[in-house]
């Protein structure tokens, strides 16, 4: 699923060369980040996954937490269900948990064409990143955060 909305929706941003090689990183499964208990999916009565997402309390890919706040990690929806709530659902519901582990502020490392979406639930961009995936890849992103 991840897969199928990264290949198709972030060609408004991201370039046919760039993307073909970072797509195989980015939407490479992460066994850590599915069994973590804060990622999840949001599926209709044909059970269809229409979307995922979540948070994490450590920054991805490290073990570094800061007390109070968070992360989000890995939104995607399903080209098939863009633009019917199912991103913010999922956000509204990690914001519920998060709240009641604590958490105060959210982080995330956005992909560019995801910004708009961000500003919508209540982030702000902090400044351009670029995030390392290893092997000389890396992927022009945006540092954004919420309060919560
Ligand atoms: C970003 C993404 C998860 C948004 O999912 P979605 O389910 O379509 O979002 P929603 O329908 O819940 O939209 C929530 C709000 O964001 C706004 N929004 C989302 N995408 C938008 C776009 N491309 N342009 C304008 N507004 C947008 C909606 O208008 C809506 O605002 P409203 O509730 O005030 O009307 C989806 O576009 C996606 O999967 N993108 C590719 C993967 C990606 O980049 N993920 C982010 C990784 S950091």
């Amino acid at each position: 699923m991840i897969r199928a909305s990264f290949s198709s929706l972030l060609t408004s941003m991201y370039d046919d060369i760039s993307l073909t090689s970072v797509l195989p990183q980015i939407t490479r499964i992460n066994p850590t980040l599915l069994s973590c208990g804060t990622y999840y999916i949001l599926q209709n009565e044909k059970t269809k996954i229409m979307g995922c997402g979540g948070w994490t309390h450590e920054r991805p890919g490290t073990t570094e937490r800061i007390i109070g706040e968070a992360h989000l990690r890995h939104f995607a929806t399903h080209p098939d269900f863009i633009g019917r709530g199912v991103g913010r659902a999922i956000f509204n519901h990690c914001k519920i948990m998060a709240k009641k582990e604590n958490i105060r502020r959210f982080i995330c490392f956005a992909t560019l064409n995801a910004e708009i979406f961000y500003k919508s639930l209540g982030f702000k961009t902090k400044k351009s990143m670029n995030i390392e995936l290893g092997e000389g890849l890396s992927l022009p992103s945006l540092l954004m955060t919420a309060d919560i």
